[in-house]
């Protein structure tokens, strides 16, 4: 029996432009914009096991070392719809070993990570075992993304260090629905490179309503359309942002698109709340911050209640005796300290 094996490790990414409702098959209703993380990472190990004949692959999961049931389920039904397309799945089942650095819950996407790592490590097989025509370095990671965005739309864009784009838009030429491709670090003023994202713990219970939920909600949606135009000009705006290096517009667009998708969430059918008291009361104290005391912070949210705090490296210092008064009478409060980071790194 032959055994192929390979190890990679995927950072989650952070999105300022949200991607929330999908059209066709797992593509995305509007464009969104994102940054890879640095510290928070999934590491998967991908063992491929031959077989004589064709068959639809079987994938068992093991999750810090533990046989994973729900994730075997989910990861084989990932493997047997990517078969349909691609023949040479068929000839293997699939032993996968994973683990993340950070806390499940912790509202950082795991999928984004997860579904990078699995779809880096399945490009790497592939390409051993059936070499494309086009060897590029940029066509492999396109080929990482597109395998990505089936298991999770956001972890298209996870594949790439940097800020990266998923989804058509006339603002970027080469972008694509069916894969994500990196921002051109020239496209990116310097105070936007060397970001600083320190994500705010407020809860760690398991969503109410997961985001495959919550895209679907997005169909029939009463603010749809709306929100599609509105997030396709906020691509275009965020792009310009990123150019110039306007702080400012940055921190309003940020939070616009952080409230747009709670708020679709609250105006859904069921409508339901990820926010807890805690988060507003967080928005509350950046937001005075920056009126205030004039300290360059952002804030923007995933589906869940948790802060994300971004800000430019250079105003750590501030920042993190601004954190410190904040939490003097909360002493259990829990930060993650994350920072833009350079990308998915092969182990073996
Ligand atoms: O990739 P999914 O299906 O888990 O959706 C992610 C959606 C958000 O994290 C809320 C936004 C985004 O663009 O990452």
């Amino acid at each position: 029996m032959n055994k192929l094996s390979t190890t990679w490790q995927c950072p989650s990414n952070i999105a300022i432009v949200k991607y929330w409702g999908k059209k066709g098959f797992q593509l995305p209703a509007n464009p969104s914009v994102s940054f890879t993380l640095s510290e928070c990472t999934t590491t998967t190990t991908l063992r491929a096991y031959e077989h004589p004949g064709l068959r639809k692959p079987e994938a068992q999961v093991y999750l810090d070392g533990e046989y994973h049931e729900a994730f075997s389920q989910r990861v084989t039904g990932y493997l047997q719809e990517l078969s349909a397309n691609n023949r040479w799945l068929k000839e293997f089942d699939f032993e996968i070993e994973t683990s993340n650095n950070f806390p499940h819950g912790a509202g950082i996407a795991s999928s984004a990570s997860a579904y990078g790592a699995l779809a880096l490590c399945l490009t790497t097989l592939e390409w051993e075992n059936n070499p494309p025509e086009n060897r590029s370095v940029e066509a492999f990671y396109r080929r990482a993304s597109f395998l990505a965005r089936i298991g999770s739309g956001s972890a298209s864009r996870s594949v790439y260090g940097g800020w990266t784009l998923w989804g058509k838009t006339t603002a970027l030429p080469h972008s694509d629905d069916r894969f994500a491709v990196q921002i051109s670090e020239t496209a990116v003023h310097p105070v936007f490179r060397n970001l600083r994202d320190s994500i705010i713990l407020v809860s760690d219970e398991t969503k109410k309503v997961s985001s495959s939920a919550g895209h679907n909600l997005m169909n029939g949606h009463p603010y749809a359309s709306l929100r599609y135009r509105r997030a396709a000009d906020n691509t275009q705006r965020l792009l310009e942002i990123l150019q110039t290096g306007d702080w400012d517009a940055f921190s309003s667009l940020c939070e616009a698109e952080a409230l747009d998708l709670h708020g679709l969430m609250m105006s859904s059918q069921p409508p339901y709340i990820l926010l807890k008291p805690a988060s507003l009361e967080w928005i509350e104290r950046i937001r005075q911050a920056i009126l205030n005391e004039h300290l360059p912070l952002a804030f923007t949210l995933d589906a869940g209640p948790n802060i994300h705090l971004i800000y430019p490296a250079d105003a750590s210092k501030q920042v993190s005796q601004w954190l410190n008064n904040q939490t003097i009478s909360q002493p259990d409060q829990k930060i993650i300290h994350d920072r833009l980071g350079s990308g998915p790194v092969k182990k073996l």
